[in-house]
């Protein structure tokens, strides 16, 4: 049985407190904690779970082995450094820390004292992207030649009056923050990626401080690739589109107005995968993910130490486009 405690009660946290409630047998949520009170109380009374009432203390509770952070994105780095400090697990929210320098102190910190960190990028394990991912490495579209990315999204103006998102200190921005899933998929899918150039920042929303339309170069192993991001096309979600070009076949899958799913190479497969989750929440198998490491001491995808190349990319994605300049990003 792990025991979890949960730092943040916002919106996130209550997926996690959703999927940990599927789970009971492997998993018993010990304490909450959150520095707005209200939030606190209003998922300890719908979850039935206890609310510390300081970060110390949820640390210093020795039954619990595995720590939550679901705090907004700009302290992530100080909250699973306390955490990793205190001898804990930790499972964060994407993206690890807003720099590559905390990010890789925290891996160390983690990796030297022989404790857990996992990061949530659900869509590593939703089923679709698992056997795109089998289907390429098998070479059954040969030589990945090219591989095209799309999202298109929207976010109002609603959306950045919370009290964190589009902050510079605070938000991990269109790359880090709404972005970084698909990135990661991609490198992990087709990668590693080896070079990056990026164009774009306050493209079309001049008010907040963060990047909203990013287009950047991809070098491949064997080709070349380009992805197109933003957060502002009006008035709604557009959707994902992913366009994977093997020298003996493709790939092709997207989401709300991308939507469809074709390949020569799925055959049996596609009515399976066409109904499975393309994006969302994926908790439940983040968790059982964590469960697998922490008891059973099995290697997942979601390992910091796994997700580490994917994280290099987007942060050289930010630094070329700050630069103007090609970023090295080397193999894994
Ligand atoms: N995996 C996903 O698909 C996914 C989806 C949405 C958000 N997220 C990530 O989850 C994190 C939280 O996002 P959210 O939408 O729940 O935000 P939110 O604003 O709804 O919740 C954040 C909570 O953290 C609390 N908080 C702030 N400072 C704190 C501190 N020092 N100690 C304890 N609590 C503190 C706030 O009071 C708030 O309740 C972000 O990093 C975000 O990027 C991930």
């Amino acid at each position: 049985m792990i025991k979890v405690g949960i730092v943040g009660c916002g919106r996130i946290a209550e997926a996690h407190l959703n999927a940990l409630s599927t789970l009971k047998a492997k998993f018993t949520v010990t304490a909450i904690f959150d520095v707005n009170k209200d939030r606190a109380k209003h998922l300890s009374d719908k979850f039935g779970v206890n609310v510390k009432q300081n970060l110390e203390n949820l640390l210093n509770d020795t039954e619990i082995n595995l720590i939550s952070v679901t705090v907004p994105d700009g302290l992530h780095y100080e909250v699973v450094k306390k955490t990793l400090q205190s001898g804990k697990n930790v499972l964060v929210e994407k993206p690890v820390a807003l720099s590559l320098g905390q990010a890789e102190e925290l891996i160390h910190i983690a990796n030297d004292n022989n404790l857990f960190f996992g990061v949530v990028l659900q869509k590593r394990l939703f089923n679709v992207f698992r056997k795109i991912k089998e289907i390429v490495v098998r070479g059954e579209i040969g030589e990945v030649f090219l591989v095209l990315f799309q999202q298109i999204w929207y976010r109002d103006d609603n959306y950045f009056s919370s009290s964190w998102h589009g902050k510079k200190t605070m938000d991990g921005g269109l790359i880090l923050n709404q972005s970084i899933h698909n990135i990661d998929l991609i490198d992990w899918i087709v990668g590693p990626i080896e070079k990056v150039t990026a164009y774009g920042g306050k493209v079309a929303k001049k008010k907040i401080e963060m990047e909203d339309t990013v287009a950047s170069l991809l070098k491949i192993p064997h080709g070349v690739g380009n992805i197109a991001l933003t957060i502002s096309a009006y008035p709604s979600n557009y959707g994902d589109l992913f366009e994977i070009f093997g020298d003996k076949g493709k790939i092709v899958i997207g989401t709300g107005s991308f939507s469809k799913l074709t390949s020569n190479k799925f055959k049996g497969d596609v009515t399976e995968l066409k109904n499975s989750t393309l994006s969302g929440y994926g908790h439940k198998l983040v968790y059982e993910e964590v469960y697998d490491k922490i008891i059973n001491g099995k290697s997942v995808d979601i390992d910091v130490n796994n997700v580490y190349h994917s994280y290099k990319v987007a942060f050289g994605i930010r630094e070329s486009l700050e630069t103007g300049k090609e970023v090295i990003i080397g193999g894994k």
